[in-house]
């Protein structure tokens, strides 16, 4: 089958699901404290209509997959899914991020089932500002499952920071030690207006630039990885001393729309284009109603047509989406 290229010749071969639309812990810039309206159970897809979908899309060229939730971990039996995904010919890659709170609990299964590649949500070493940013007292659990999941061969694990301003300067370049130490990339993911309350504006994100010269400042020289993957979204650097290094998603100062190779499912069964997408397609309605493998490819195929050159947070013209991160996915 043809492969999915949008209207401006970008090809998507990444695909995003989205398990759950709960989480554990509530991350201020994500989830409100008394998130409530989650998706009854009903409405979320079941593991084989998940499965349906991938191996539709795979048969259209996605190789790479990534879970997501809110907190994946929280699916039951998510193990059961990622060996399903696993097992279907034509899948690459298969990642999960997670928030890292339940991963000691899950972490054998998820390695036997086959997951290697690991992002685990964590803004900060510091028990206390974890507390403030999470509203949850879980900080020694996060650290236990990514020790856990070092030692039974995970890997490359990578850390996601998200960086607000005014908030978690102090904790750049202790993340960047502690990645430093033990073989793990910290990325610092820029502040987005995907809060679900309003509580973004561009003067509380904390630049790439401005970690940049921190992380050079007390830890040494930074240079840029050469032959980086002009279709990741993470732009990386390492360490001239050769320890290690540090990926940037500078979603703000350096969108990287244009090299966009994402799709997106929600828990709920939606397409979408892109994380700020305004619209979306319903694709559980058709697999409910029986639809044929070629119509749910249309719609797949239809969604990314209908894709946009890219987001727009930087101009007036910027309308937050309708979802939260939570109910997206990342
Ligand atoms: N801005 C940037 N990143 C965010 N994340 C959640 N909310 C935001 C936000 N408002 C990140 C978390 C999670 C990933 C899926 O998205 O770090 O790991
Ligand atoms: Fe949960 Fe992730 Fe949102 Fe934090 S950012 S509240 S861990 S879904």
């Amino acid at each position: 089958m043809a492969p999915l290229v949008d209207t401006f010749g970008r090809l998507h071969d990444n695909l995003r699901i989205s398990v759950t639309d709960r989480c554990n812990i509530r991350c201020f810039y994500c989830m409100p404290e008394d998130a409530k309206n989650f998706q009854p159970k009903p409405e979320i897809l079941t593991f084989e209509e998940v499965e349906r979908f991938v191996r539709v899309a795979v048969g259209l060229g996605v190789n790479k997959i990534r879970i997501t939730g809110g907190e994946p971990l929280l699916r039951k039996d998510l193990p059961v899914l990622i060996a399903k995904i696993n097992a279907i010919e034509g899948v690459r890659d298969i990642a999960m991020t997670t928030n890292g709170v339940l991963l000691s609990q899950h972490a054998q299964a998820l390695y036997d089932a086959g997951l290697r590649r690991l992002n685990v949500h964590l803004d900060t070493l510091d028990r206390e500002r974890f507390r403030q940013i999470t509203r949850r007292d879980d900080f020694d659990r996060v650290i236990e499952g990514i020790e856990l999941c070092r030692s039974l061969g995970f890997g490359p694990i990578k850390i996601n920071a998200v960086a607000v301003k005014d908030l978690v300067e102090q904790d750049i370049v202790p993340l960047a030690r502690f990645g430093r130490e033990r073989g793990i990339e910290i990325r610092y993911i820029e502040f987005m207006p995907l809060d679900s309350q309003g509580l973004w504006d561009k003067s509380k994100v904390l630049l790439m630039d401005d970690m940049l010269a921190m992380l050079r400042e007390q830890i040494g020289p930074l240079e840029a990885v050469p032959d980086q993957d002009p279709r990741a979204p993470a732009t990386e650097f390492r360490f001239a001393d050769g320890i290690g290094g540090v990926g940037f998603i500078a979603s703000v100062s350096k969108p990287f729309c244009l090299n966009c190779n994402r799709i997106r499912l929600t828990a709920d069964g939606h397409l979408r284009y892109c994380l700020f997408a305004l619209e979306e397609m319903n694709v559980k309605t058709l697999i409910r109603n029986g639809a044929s493998d070629e119509e749910i490819a249309e719609l797949i195929r239809a969604n990314v047509r209908a894709k946009w050159l890219g987001h727009e947070i930087n101009t007036q013209k910027f309308v937050p989406p309708p979802r939260p991160m939570y109910a997206i996915g990342g």
